[in-house]
C-alpha cells in the first residue's frame, strides 16, 4: 500500500489570530493541486485555532493542535481538552513534541496517556520522538527510540495505528539549520519502522507514516521525501511563511 505524504506545519508559539488568518488566505489559493498528493496539516497555537477552522473548513487543509490534555473535562487550569477540539473541528494533534519532552518534563508514559485520549476522541496524534546530539553520538540513537516508541504507543491496537502519524525529530536539527543528510533520516527511519514492526507487525509498520522534522525547507525537501522511509515532513520555522511552506511542499512531491 502506498503511503501519501503528509506535511505538517507546527508554527510552535508564533502568530496571533489575525496572522494566521493573513497566513490561510495567502496559502489556500494552489494548495487543492498539492494536496492530490500529500495531505496538509496545519497546527497553529490554540488562540488561533478557531480563527484558522473557519477558513479551514472545507479546504483541502486540516487543521491539528499543538497538545491536548490526556484528562476529560474540570479543574486542570491552563489545559485543553479533547472534546474542545472536536469542537473546532481539528483532526490532528501533535504529542511528545521534543519541547514539550525536555521544557515542560512530558514522559514517555504520560505522553502516552495523551496519545489513547486523543485516539479515543476521534483525534490523529501526530506522535513525535527522536534523540539528541549526546545520546546519537553516545550511541545510544536505537535504544532512545526503541524506549519512546514502546513507550510512548503502548496498548495501541493495530487499528488505532491507522490514525497514528508518527514524526521522527533528531532533537539537534530543530531550528539549528542543520538537517540529518536524507541517508541519516533514512536510516532512522527505516529503523523507526523496524521497531513499529516489532510493535505491532510488518502490515501496520508498512502502512504507518513516518515524518521527518527538523530544519526541512524548500531547499531540502524534496531529497529528504525522496527517501523510501520518509512520509512526510513536520516543519517549524519554514512552515511560517506562506511561500515558504508551499514551496517546500510543491518542492516534496515533485
Ligand atoms: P524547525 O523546522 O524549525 O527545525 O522545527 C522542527 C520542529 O520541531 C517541528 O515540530
Amino acid at each position: 500500500m502506498a503511503r501519501k505524504l503528509i506535511i505538517a506545519a507546527n508554527w510552535k508559539m508564533n502568530k496571533g489570530p489575525a496572522e494566521t488568518v493573513e497566513f490561510i488566505k495567502a496559502f489556500l489559493p494552489g494548495a487543492e493541486e498539492l494536496s492530490a498528493s500529500c495531505e496538509i496539516v496545519i497546527a497553529p497555537p490554540f488562540v488561533c485555532m478557531s480563527a484558522a477552522a473557519g477558513l479551514l473548513t472545507d479546504s483541502v487543509v486540516a487543521l491539528s493542535a499543538q497538545n491536548v490534555s490526556e484528562q476529560e473535562e474540570g479543574a486542570y487550569t491552563g489545559e485543553v481538552s479533547t472534546s474542545m477540539l472536536n469542537e473546532l473541528g481539528a483532526q490532528f494533534v501533535i504529542l511528545g513534541h521534543s519541547e514539550r519532552r525536555s521544557i515542560y518534563g512530558e514522559s514517555d508514559e504520560f505522553i502516552n496517556a495523551k496519545v489513547k485520549k486523543a485516539l479515543a476522541s476521534d483525534l490523529k496524534p501526530i506522535f513525535c520522538i527522536g534523540e539528541t546530539l549526546d545520546e546519537r553520538e553516545g550511541g545510544k540513537l536505537e535504544e532512545v527510540l526503541r524506549t519512546q516508541v514502546s513507550g510512548g504507543l503502548a496498548g495501541l491496537s493495530e487499528a488505532d495505528m491507522a490514525n497514528v502519524v508518527v514524526a521522527y525529530e533528531p532533537v539537534w536539527a530543530i531550528g539549528t539549520g542543520v538537517t540529518a543528510s536524507p541517508e541519516q533520516a533514512q536510516e532512522a527511519h527505516a529503523f523507526v519502522r523496524s521497531l513499529i514492526k516489532e510493535n505491532f507487525g510488518a502490515t501496520v509498520a508498512e502502512a504507518t507514516r513516518i515524518q521527518y522534522g527538523g530544519s526541512v525547507k524548500p531547499g531540502n525537501s524534496a531529497e529528504l521525501m525522496a527517501q523510501p522511509d520518509i512520509d512526510g515532513a513536520l516543519v517549524g520555522g519554514a512552515s511560517l511563511d506562506a511561500q515558504s511552506f508551499r514551496d517546500l511542499i510543491a518542492n516534496g512531491v515533485a
